[in-house]
């Protein structure tokens, strides 16, 4: 509902109206180290962080190069906000010549061995109109196909910022748990497949971004110019769990199966017995309910 003419708009309100177009909610630095760590674990020099916001894991990058012999990494970033630009610019986490202030699609950006971040979820139509018109442009540059408008800008982040990335380089990116099962996305599953010589995702049961409703998952994507026809999905109980390596549950899964539609990576999450009655006694007992209504998701 929009506020009468002359009303005031609560801060609160204003607030979450802002984080809904620019997708500001900003990852935990322990998750952030840990992804840091492994892209530049292949000896990586160059990174890239396609929306850095307050900077989490331009912070994390240098945390981990100093960890590592050499203790260097050459960090570009992007951020749409200028106040969030300015901020983070001013306490010298960035190079301003290897930052860009301004939408991360409309960046030439340079080649680099590394991705990291964790782009803005922020569906197309609630995005500006030319990020929009760019988002579908970049989407349909990497896909050879037009991306579903019900979709959402992630998936062109993704796209675009692998493109930047060197043969044999590494990215690694926060993305909703939408990406599992999403029907805009499935170009995106054989994309990657075509693309990287080895993916995994990772899902932490216990939430990442405490302060928002949104499940997310952790992409790894390795070997850029490789191949793949899986992805190693890696189920932990904490975050704990995840910073420790230690899944509660691991699975292989088919990128055809996914890339399908056949929602291959929320099964992997059921237990074999309960996979077993739905494919058997449920399945034979019930009809989908998707063959007897239609589902809009969204809000009014
Ligand atoms: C989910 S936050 C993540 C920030 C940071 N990467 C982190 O993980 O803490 C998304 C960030 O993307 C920025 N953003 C939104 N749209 C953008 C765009 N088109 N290009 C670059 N940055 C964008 C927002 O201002 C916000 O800072």
């Amino acid at each position: 509902m929009s506020a009468l003419p002359g009303t005031i708009v609560p801060v609160a309100r204003r607030a979450v109206s802002f984080q809904r177009q620019t997708g500001a909610y900003y990852t935990c630095p322990e998750a952030a180290l840990a992804m840091a760590e492994w892209v530049l674990g292949n000896g990586a020099r160059t990174a890239l962080e396609p929306s850095f916001g307050d900077g989490a894991f331009v912070h994390a990058l240098r945390a981990a190069a100093e960890k590592r012999a050499g203790g260097e990494v050459e960090v570009f970033g992007a951020e749409l906000v200028a106040e969030t630009y300015d901020k983070a610019l001013s306490t010298c986490i960035l190079d301003p010549s290897h930052a860009h202030l301004g939408d991360f699609l409309a960046w030439d950006v340079p080649t680099v061995d590394a991705v990291i971040g964790n782009p803005p979820y922020v569906r197309l139509r609630n995005a500006a109109k030319d990020q929009c018109s760019r988002a579908l442009a970049v989407s349909a540059r990497e896909l050879g196909a037009p991306m579903e408008t019900g979709g959402s800008v992630w998936m062109p982040f993704v796209l675009h910022a692998a493109r930047a990335l060197a043969s044999g380089g590494r990215m690694a990116l926060v993305l909703p748990f939408d990406l599992t099962y999403v029907r805009y996305a499935r170009p995106l599953w054989r994309w990657l497949g075509a693309a990287f010589g080895g993916l995994r995702l990772a899902r932490v049961h216990q939430r990442i971004f405490p302060e928002i409703l949104q499940d997310v998952v952790v992409l790894y994507a390795d070997r850029r110019g490789g191949q793949t026809d899986h992805v190693r999905f890696d189920a932990f109980a904490s975050v704990d769990d995840f910073l420790h390596g230690s899944p509660l549950h691991r699975s292989d899964v088919s990128i055809a199966a996914v890339g399908g539609g056949e929602r291959a990576l929320m099964r992997a999450l059921l237990p074999c017995e309960l996979l077993a009655d739905l494919d058997g006694p449920l399945a034979r007992a019930s009809v989908p309910v998707r063959s007897r209504c239609a589902f809009n998701i969204g809000y009014v």
